[in-house]
């Protein structure tokens, strides 16, 4: 038998201010993104923005449906978009942030599980590490440096592979 401990990293800010000038401006777009959510089911408004290596910034938002199971969490609808537009190019950042219309969120978003999932293959496949900077509409800010601190134990494409 054998025990192992797993360890995970984080930082955490209590200012904006001391993140630097792009991944300001990452938050900033999240925000403007969920600003633009669909959500009237929850009235919970997510924005996630993506900082590509080649410097482009794309974002996206919750979409969701009289459908419940259809609707899509605004980190994947960012990260597809990004998927579909430029396959070649890692990502870098993604700063995630929240509002919700009946109460006031004080706390860093923690990303869905399946979001996590999502993410997480795009590290793989561009064999590069994502940081994340998570936030709520106030409050400390969350960054780790890789979806994997996420994530630990995610399955992975060799899984299939195994007979
Ligand atoms: N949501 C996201 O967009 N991202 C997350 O990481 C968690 C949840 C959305 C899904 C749904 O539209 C609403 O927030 C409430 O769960």
């Amino acid at each position: 038998m054998k025990k192992i401990e797993l360890k995970i990293v984080f930082t955490e800010f209590d200012d904006e201010k001391e993140l630097s000038a792009v991944e300001q401006e990452l938050l900033q777009k999240a925000r403007e993104a969920s600003s633009m959510a669909y959500a009237p089911y929850s009235d919970f408004h997510v924005g996630a923005a993506l900082l590509l290596e080649n410097g482009i910034i794309v974002s996206g938002n919750n979409q969701e449906n009289a459908a419940y199971p259809s609707s899509l969490c605004a980190e994947r609808v960012a990260i597809y978009y990004a998927g579909a537009h430029y396959p070649d190019t890692a990502i870098k950042t993604i700063a995630i942030t929240c509002r919700s219309k009946s109460f006031h969120v004080n706390e860093p978003l923690s990303p869905c599980g399946a979001c996590r999932q999502a993410m997480s293959e795009y590290e793989i496949r561009h064999k590069s590490n994502i940081k994340v900077i998570l936030m709520g509409e106030t409050g400390k800010i969350r960054v780790m440096k890789s979806i994997s601190d996420l994530l630990p134990f995610m399955f992975k494409a060799e899984e299939l592979k195994k007979i």
